[in-house]
């Protein structure tokens, strides 16, 4: 048998990120440069049976929930399939999806029969000139249909995350806030991360979890949850005027999760990474390809596991940014 993933500081990896494609449709400023990236080739890609084969063996490794990213993941044609591939799994796992939206109005449906469970949608504002300033595409329209065919389709709960950016959309946290209240989506603030492939990140300018929370603070009353029922869940999480409803801030940068992680990555061209920031990855796709048994590929996944790093030590003078963006990776 196979025994789970844990690393040398006692935390166990259960969620599997897993980066479909490295393409997207909008070109978001704190992703990507204005002309895009260079996309992987497909023969560079893992294919749906290399694919669905390699979450299997995470599964085998106690993988409970596989949420799958990009790039943008509707992007990878055979999506739904994978989906209901991933979902004939043994222990089934629980599948998620974040995306930026635009498409899902069409295929939430499919998804959701397939066995997705959930989705998380990004929507940074709801201004149709910031959302264009932000996104560098004028798609908002696409987006918001999207989350209104999630929520039909019962991928719930809907949660909309959100980076705010200095001089784009920060004076609009709370009109997004309101916004989805009035929907029913839970949204999440996300402090910005230096994984830009632009290297543009500026700790100076990021929009803290602190303003964030001063901001909203002056349209809405926050009250903290209990810590305790948190987890490994990235979001420290407010109720509203009281509740039920609530809002989260990430606050990846100046209040990292990193000690109560439970995730690993898996990128679009087959290599798992331990972290978002780890300096080293582990190609899956080369042993694949060149015969290896499911014994070989879960060695070399806890292999990678076991050199995940305390924390990704953003701010600290030997913090380097990942050679990857973003995209490229898995959000
Ligand atoms: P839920 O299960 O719905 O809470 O999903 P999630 O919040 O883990 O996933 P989502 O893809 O919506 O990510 C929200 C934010 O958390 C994004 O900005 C991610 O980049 C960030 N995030 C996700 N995983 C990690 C991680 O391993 N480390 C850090 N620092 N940030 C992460
Ligand atoms: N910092 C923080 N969050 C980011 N996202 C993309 N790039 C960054 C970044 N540099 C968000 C996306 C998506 C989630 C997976 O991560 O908006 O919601
Ligand atoms: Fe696309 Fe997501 Fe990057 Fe925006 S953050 S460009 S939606 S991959």
């Amino acid at each position: 048998g196979l025994a789970g993933l844990p690393d040398r500081y006692g935390r166990v990896a259960r969620d599997l990120r897993v980066s479909v494609t490295d393409r997207c449709n909008l070109r978001c400023r704190y992703c990507m440069p204005a002309e895009g990236l260079p996309w992987l080739a497909k023969p560079e890609m893992l294919s749906d049976d290399e694919l669905v084969r390699v979450v299997g063996v995470f599964v085998g490794l106690g993988i409970r929930q596989v949420r799958l990213t990009g790039g943008e993941p509707m992007l990878r044609r055979s999506l739904v399939d994978v989906v209901r591939r991933i979902a004939a799994l043994e222990p089934r796992p629980r599948i998620a999806m974040t995306t930026n939206g635009i498409g899902l109005d069409r295929l939430a449906q499919p998804l959701a029969d397939a066995g997705l469970d959930r989705v998380n949608v990004s929507l940074d504002t709801i201004d149709p000139k910031e959302f264009a300033d932000l996104t560098r595409r004028d798609r908002l329209h696409d987006v918001e249909a999207g989350l209104k065919a999630a929520a039909t389709a019962g991928l719930v709960p809907v949660k909309v995350n959100a980076v705010a950016m200095r001089g784009i959309n920060d004076d609009s946290v709370a009109d997004l806030l309101q916004w989805c209240l009035d929907r029913g989506y839970e949204l999440r603030f996300i402090e910005q991360m230096p994984l830009d492939a632009q290297h543009g990140w500026d700790a100076s300018t990021m929009v803290s979890s602190q303003e964030l929370h001063e901001r909203l603070g002056e349209r809405f009353t926050l009250t903290p949850l209990p810590q305790a029922d948190r987890g490994s869940a990235p979001a420290e999480r407010f109720l509203v005027n009281g509740g039920p409803q609530t809002v989260g801030i990430i606050a990846s940068v100046t209040d990292p999760f990193c000690a109560a992680c439970d995730r690993t990555r898996l990128t679009a061209d087959g290599q798992v990474r331990n972290c978002l920031f780890s300096q080293d990855e582990t190609d899956l796709r080369g042993p694949l390809r060149d015969g290896a048994t499911d014994e070989d590929l879960a060695r070399l996944i806890q292999g990678e596991m076991w050199r995940k790093a305390p924390g990704h030590g953003i701010g600290s003078d030997d913090f380097v940014q990942p050679d990857r963006p973003m995209s490229a990776i898995g959000g």
